[in-house]
């Protein structure tokens, strides 16, 4: 039975069966030795020449090739400790050792942290820079951080649901990607730019208390800390007000970082808390970084940005929504939104979440009343409730009031493990012009696929 390479320490004297990857080989004369690496650690295994069958065989191991071996787990001398391994005090004297694949020259180093190799060709290769230790510790990671998330909130009753990735689109500001339909010919589906519509709609069925590790999809152009798909975690919760909402995540996050992330310190608890005029009066930013010293990498300065505008300018001159259209007005605009007066000055139930000068979330009370959502709709153009009539309608058969937020999962994860980008979290990432290099995303469809899709293209000139 295979023993896990961090399990040998525990297993002195006995006979261990080990399966992974070769890492370096080194040839002393009599003796080779091999660093072995599997998904728990590395060890030193040891041939020696007495064993003529199995030294040979040895010889001829190269670098990530994968072999099985059995061996006695012996404790080493004390000259040959090496502390900068969990099992360093530990070899295991090899008997027996099966080939299972060969692998060549790699187009890459993995023993290094990779920050020094070209984005393009470790994105190429990625199945190989994922066995960086630095990656694969970031996607270990990750699932403790949702593992968590899911523990915490389903402790607090609240279920997980998938929502449609085939969808109609959502407006977060974003441009769609559209999908076409093969069944209905010149219509075409959008992937979700957020679960926003689905989540509201659960509420209105009654679920009162959701959750979902979500993906979103929003053609924008990307940065380091925007994918052109990215996941949230994504919730929302009936009869609860902002206080609610916003301590409920403030102590997901703080427990968050002292469970999954011990070595972090959080600058303030409770978060401090800005609204937004402050905010840009103050710091000249709705994300400022508050940390007071930049120099210590375990700092976490998280802060709430509250009471936004509204709505803003658009460039046609008329009225878009800074953030959601689903939002309520704070309590006291809901007059001047219903009157649609000195609609500048009205203020959002919206709040947004900022680490150390990133905008990790951001949520809202909504707008349960149809005729305070057929205000707004009414102020930024009245064209567009024609396309949520749904949620019209969804309003008008008894919407509970209703509010949530949805984190930046993958920002979130960036900052907590230090990394410089979102593309360090990811474990198949997109370039920043949206491409997929190892799976060659996107392609050319064939003649016969957009014909069925009824689809001509145009000629390039
Ligand atoms: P919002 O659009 O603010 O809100 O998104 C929530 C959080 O998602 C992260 N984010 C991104 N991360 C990576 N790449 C991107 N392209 C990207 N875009 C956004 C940010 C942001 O704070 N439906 C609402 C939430 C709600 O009101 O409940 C929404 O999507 O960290």
């Amino acid at each position: 039975m295979r023993t896990l390479i961090s399990e040998i320490i525990k297993k002195e004297g006995e006979l261990v069966e080990l399966s992974g990857w070769v890492s370096v080989r080194r040839d002393h004369g009599k003796i080779i030795f091999i660093d072995l690496r599997d998904r728990s650690g590395g060890c030193q295994l040891v041939f020696i020449g007495g064993n003529k069958e199995v030294y040979e065989k040895a010889s001829t191991l190269r670098s990530e090739w994968v072999i099985s071996v059995s061996g006695i787990v012996n404790k080493r001398p004390p000259a040959m400790v090496n502390p900068e391994i969990l099992t360093g005090t530990h070899e295991v004297l090899v008997d027996k050792l099966e080939i299972l694949n060969r692998a060549g020259e790699l187009p890459i180093s993995i023993d290094t942290d990779g920050y020094e190799i070209g984005e393009e060709v470790r994105l190429k290769y990625r199945y190989l820079d994922l066995r960086r230790s630095r990656l694969s510790k970031n996607l270990r990671m990750r699932h403790r951080m949702t593992a968590f998330i899911r523990s915490f909130l389903g402790d607090r009753d609240f279920i997980e649901v998938e929502t449609p990735i085939l969808t109609k689109s959502t407006p977060e500001g974003a441009r769609d990607y559209l999908v076409p339909s093969r069944l209905e010919p010149g219509k075409f589906y959008a992937l979700p730019q957020s679960p926003q519509q689905y989540k509201q709609l659960l509420m209105v069925a009654g679920l009162e208390k959701y959750f979902q590790i979500a993906r979103c999809f929003r053609d924008e152009d990307t940065r380091g800390d925007r994918q052109p798909e990215f996941t949230q975690l994504d919730m929302e919760i009936s009869f609860t007000d902002q206080e609610e909402v916003m301590a409920l995540n403030e102590q997901l996050l703080t427990d968050l970082v002292k469970t999954v992330f011990p070595e972090k310190t959080i600058q303030e608890i409770p978060f401090p808390r800005f609204s937004y005029a402050e905010a840009m009066k103050k710091y000249g930013t709705d994300r400022p970084d508050l940390r007071k010293s930049k120099e210590d990498s375990n700092l976490l300065a998280f802060c709430w940005i509250v009471d936004f505008p509204f709505f803003e300018k658009s460039k046609d001159g008329g009225w878009t929504f800074t953030h959601n259209p689903f939002s309520a007005p704070k309590p006291e605009y809901l007059e001047n939104l219903l009157a649609g007066k000195s609609i500048g000055e009205i203020q959002a139930a919206q709040y947004d979440v900022v680490l150390n000068g990133l905008e990790i979330g951001g949520g809202s009370i909504r707008n349960h009343k149809p005729e305070a959502l057929r205000a707004v709709f009414s102020i930024i153009s009245s064209k567009d409730i024609d396309s949520f009539r749904h949620m019209y309608d969804a309003f008008i058969s008894g919407a509970p009031p209703h509010g949530g937020i949805a984190w930046g999962l993958d920002r979130l994860a960036s900052l907590l493990l230090n990394e410089p980008n979102i593309r360090e979290v990811i474990a198949f990432p997109k370039t920043g012009d949206g491409r997929d290099l190892m799976m060659n995303a996107p392609s050319a469809a064939g003649k016969e696929q957009l014909k069925e899709l009824g689809i001509e293209l145009k000629k390039k000139k």
